[in-house]
């Protein structure tokens, strides 16, 4: 007789990683959910590795949940139903090459800032000797992601991390300590529209470089964005005022009291603000010139980068 596996398998289908998640990816598609697929593979890898039995689905092909594991993973898929972001619900997420904590309603790292990491890489960094020491400060921290990884990446840099929101700071600081990175970055909880800063936060030497990527949506725009953001992320990481600029103006008279002269500011903005910017400069006394324009990924004018002209006060 041969030897062939019973039709009458004891091993139940409900259970069943891959069905679990190819049901749920159903139901956030009835849902009109974005990205349904990623988001319950996402959490399926989340609840699995909470158990530590395996890290992904794919390296252990289709495990068999406990009633536990699948009750946690209809919570979470229900509250990606609820339009949460997959980020505030697995609570961490991967920023180049660091695994940042999340916690809403502090802002997550757009893929488009990795890029924005890789071109101060590339300008502020590959020229320098290993041993020069550098000294940046990342306004706007959010959850520390832009001065995390320009620390993680270049060993001779220190981060002076500023933020707003108690959130953000507490966030930055926990990542910080978790990445081993505290000993390199300062952070503090300050409101750049509102200081005048004067000596430093405990740093009275210059930095460097400056690089923000600041709240830029202009205020009536702030409606039309997605249901995950508006209901999620703080409005104070998004709302950039009346023509999105008002924290790049504050972030100019900002620079003027700490960075270096031909120190650069770069900044991640909306599409139309690289020729808002120039044109602010070129039509106002403000000590910076524009130097340039990058696109992203997508092809899309994002990024730009201004210089400082200290004027002499003497
Ligand atoms: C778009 S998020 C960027 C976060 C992070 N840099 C990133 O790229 O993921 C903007 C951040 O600016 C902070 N922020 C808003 N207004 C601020 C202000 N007046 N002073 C300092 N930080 C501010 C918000 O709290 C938020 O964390």
């Amino acid at each position: 007789m041969a030897t062939s596996v019973s039709r009458y398998s004891t091993r139940s289908t409900s259970n069943l990683a891959k069905n679990l998640v190819s049901l749920w990816t159903q139901r956030l598609r009835d849902a009109a959910i974005p990205e349904p697929r990623t988001s319950t593979q996402l959490i399926m890898d989340y609840v699995i590795r909470l158990n530590q039995c395996v890290s992904k689905i794919e390296e252990n092909g289709n495990p068999e949940l406990t009633v536990q594991q699948i009750q946690l993973f209809n919570k979470l898929c229900s509250k990606r139903l609820d339009r949460m972001p997959v980020q505030y619900i697995i609570r961490e997420w991967d920023f180049r090459y660091i695994t940042l904590k999340m916690q809403p309603p502090v802002f997550i790292p757009r893929p488009e800032t990795e890029e924005l990491v890789d071109l101060i890489n590339l300008h502020e960094f590959h020229h320098k000797r290993e041993n020069e020491s550098i000294t940046f400060l990342d306004i706007c921290c959010g959850s520390g992601a832009i001065g995390l990884s320009l620390l993680c990446e270049n060993p001779q840099a220190t981060c002076i991390a500023i933020d707003k929101d108690p959130n953000a700071i507490s966030l930055t600081e926990l990542n910080s300590q978790r990445l081993n990175l505290g000993s390199r970055m300062i952070v503090e909880h300050l409101d750049v529209m509102k200081t005048e800063f004067h000596h430093g936060f405990g740093h009275d030497e210059a930095v460097d470089f400056i690089v923000s990527n600041p709240p830029y949506i202009p205020s009536k725009q702030l409606a039309s964005l997605q249901e995950e953001i508006i209901s999620f992320e703080s409005s104070l990481a998004l709302d950039g005022g009346c023509d999105g600029l008002d924290i790049v103006k504050q972030i100019l008279h900002f620079a003027r009291l700490c960075l270096k002269d031909k120190g650069k500011i770069w900044l991640e903005v909306d599409i139309n603000h690289p020729e808002m910017i120039e044109h602010y400069l070129n039509t106002h006394d403000t000590d910076f010139t524009y130097d340039a324009t990058f696109k992203d990924y997508t092809n899309r004018a994002r990024f730009c980068k201004l210089e400082y002209h200290k004027k002499d006060k003497t």
